[in-house]
């Protein structure tokens, strides 16, 4: 990276951090019904060589992306200038700035593993790196939390996605061999042991291709029909309601209302199951929980797609304990829980099983759990 940003910048960084991706086990759609998740980080990261300027100026590269240098002035960012990448990062810097931080310029040079519209966070790993490398680069002394909170709200306001808080407390604060037990109704987390290796397990990762934009539309029009229907509930959030309020839920509510409060309320609940289970090592007992919520996001969230639910079902089928979309659906990554002698069969069956249906050959991977956002020089 030092050699990289050398390049591109002329001179040598101050330091490199690293933010990672995420796999969501269970818990979607609920961070921003102030409900519960479940995700971890994953081995594929983004590296971010950064430097301090003191000229205010804010100069951008991206090894993926290529091409010139973005150079921006901080004192003129306002949400909603940039439509491409830049917004991620410089809506970082401006979020610092708009919550009083004094933050100046800095020369930033990307390079990333974490493949982008996969459902994998490849935006919260590149908001993360940039608020941890400003958090040292100007001695803010922030927090983990904090940092991602700072990191939704440049997404929300600077680049127009109405995210919930998962996926930047996932890139900020997972650990190493731990899940990370999210409470959304702020960031209260606790770290639960996850070494599926341990037990002779995999996961196995399954990235369809569907490239997901979840600036498209859909996912604001389903968190506003979460909102909605929490308001016809008398509930400041769909999180305050319990399987037990169903039945009131579905004498209240308009018919295509109450199959997102039905998946919200069951999928809080199989957090609850899962983190249990977790806690008491039992991981396989997590397959017939990963399988129930992909069903309850095909049939009633309704982010799921024909080639996602291509491999759940024929991961299942080959013998995988379980299997869900993970993310923020239409399209993007699978992940499946597999015996590790299963493992080769499964992945083979859902490669076969898409050259059979036409589609887009998969790209799958083992996952385990990895570290959070950190300095790495
Ligand atoms: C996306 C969003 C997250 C979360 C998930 C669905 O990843 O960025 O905030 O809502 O979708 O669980």
């Amino acid at each position: 990276m030092n050699e990289a940003f050398r390049r591109v910048f002329g001179t040598y960084p101050d330091g490199v951090w690293a933010a990672p991706g995420r796999v969501n086990l269970i818990g979607e759609h609920t961070d921003y019904n102030d409900g519960f998740a479940l995700p971890f980080a994953i081995p594929q990261t983004t590296l971010l060589a950064a430097r301090r300027r003191e000229d205010g100026r804010l100069r951008l590269h991206s090894a993926q992306v290529g091409g010139p240098v973005v150079d921006l002035a901080v004192a003129d960012l306002v949400p909603g200038a940039f439509t491409t990448w830049a917004a991620y990062p410089a809506g970082v810097v401006w979020a610092l700035g708009e919550a009083g931080h004094r933050i100046g310029g800095a020369d930033l040079h990307f390079d990333s593993t974490v493949p982008t519209g996969a459902g994998l966070s490849s935006s919260a790993a590149l908001e993360c790196a940039v608020a941890l490398a400003y958090d040292d680069l100007y001695g803010l002394d922030l927090g983990a939390p904090a940092l991602a909170l700072l990191a939704q709200r440049a997404e929300n306001v600077f680049a127009g996605v109405p995210c919930g808080v998962m996926d930047q407390m996932a890139s900020a604060c997972c650990t190493t061999g731990a899940a990370l037990y999210l409470d959304c109704r702020g960031t209260v987390h606790e770290q639960v042991p996850f070494a599926p290796e341990a037990q002779g397990l995999r996961l196995l990762a399954i990235d369809t291709r569907v490239k997901h934009d979840l600036g498209d539309g859909a996912y604001a029009a389903l968190r506003a029909g979460c909102e909605q229907a929490s308001a016809v509930l008398g509930v400041t959030a769909l999180r305050d309601l319990s399987p037990g309020d169903l039945p009131r839920a579905a004498r209240a509510l308009p018919s295509h209302l109450l199959p997102l409060v039905r998946h919200v309320v069951t999928e809080n609940a199989r957090v609850a199951e899962a983190v249990s289970h977790l806690r008491a090592d039992r991981i396989a007992a997590l397959g017939p929980i990963l399988t129930a919520g992909h069903a309850s996001l095909r049939d009633d969230y309704r982010v799921s797609c024909a080639e996602t639910d291509l491999a759940v079902d024929t991961a299942v089928g080959a013998g995988a304990l379980g299997a869900r979309i993970t993310g923020g659906g239409f399209g993007g990554t699978v992940i499946a829980l597999v015996d590790e002698d299963r493992a080769e069969a499964v992945g083979a069956a859902v490669t076969a099983g898409f050259r059979a249906a036409g589609y887009r050959a998969p790209q799958l991977f083992p996952i385990s759990p990895a570290a959070g956002a950190r300095r790495i020089e």
